[in-house]
């Protein structure tokens, strides 16, 4: 049963609350909140204070999806906000083991994401220190964009070198996740699903919910 991480970024933020209400009613596991700065993607989301005003509305996992330069400005700002997980680009760190470092010290789970053009080997020296890898299935900044079909292979390719070190790392898979492509997903060894349109667009986002937890 894959973790269900709906993306906040196709709600409804003149009804956060109700929305919150409906992810904390649902089977969905994680809130995912994506943070951008417009420099690190062409977007600007959400940041800090309405991070600390969800935390208090769930006492779900939050997953903190951070598409910013220079996360480790930050990093303790999240903490302090609620992040129970901080995930940072790999393309955005020029020192990307210290800033692992730095996120775990801070008592958060540690994600490193990567884009569509960026190989998953990159992360063979630091994937015994990391909880997560987020593989972006679109380029980052934008919902409601086609799922990149060669992230398969890319899913393919990471779970083989979880499981040969039999590490507990999970993967995570961000963008254009629809009930049609999640089982595909899934079967590559994707651990966590993230949905954003699919979820918030949903006629019945909580049966939507259901729907993906039941994919294997
Ligand atoms: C995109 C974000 C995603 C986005 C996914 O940059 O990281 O989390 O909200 O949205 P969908 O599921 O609509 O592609
Ligand atoms: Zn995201």
């Amino acid at each position: 049963m894959p973790i269900v991480a709906p993306s906040l970024l196709a709600s409804n933020f003149l009804k956060l609350q109700d929305e919150c209400n409906m992810l904390n009613e649902s089977e969905a596991d994680w809130f995912h909140l994506d943070v951008m700065d417009g420099v690190f993607v062409p977007n600007i989301s959400f940041g800090l204070p309405v991070i600390e005003q969800i935390r208090t509305a769930t006492k779900k996992v939050c997953d903190v999806h951070l598409m910013i330069v220079q996360p480790e400005r930050y990093a303790e700002a999240f903490k302090k906000a609620g992040a129970d997980i901080l995930t940072v680009h790999y393309e955005a760190c020029t020192h990307l083991h210290r800033n692992i470092q730095q996120i775990k010290s801070l008592g958060m789970q540690a994600g490193v994401s990567l884009n569509p053009h960026t190989p998953v080997d990159v992360l063979k020296d630091v994937l015994d220190d990391i909880d997560l890898v987020l593989i972006m299935s679109v380029n980052p900044g934008f919902g409601g964009q086609s799922f990149i079909l060669h992230s398969l292979q890319k899913i393919k390719q990471l779970r083989k070198m979880i499981d040969e070190r039999a590490l507990e790392t999970r993967i995570e898979v961000d963008g254009g996740i629809t009930l049609e492509n999640a089982a595909s997903v899934v079967r590559a060894g994707a651990d966590v699903l993230v949905a954003g349109s699919t979820v918030f667009k949903s006629p019945d986002p909580k049966a939507t919910i259901r729907q993906l937890k039941q994919i294997h």
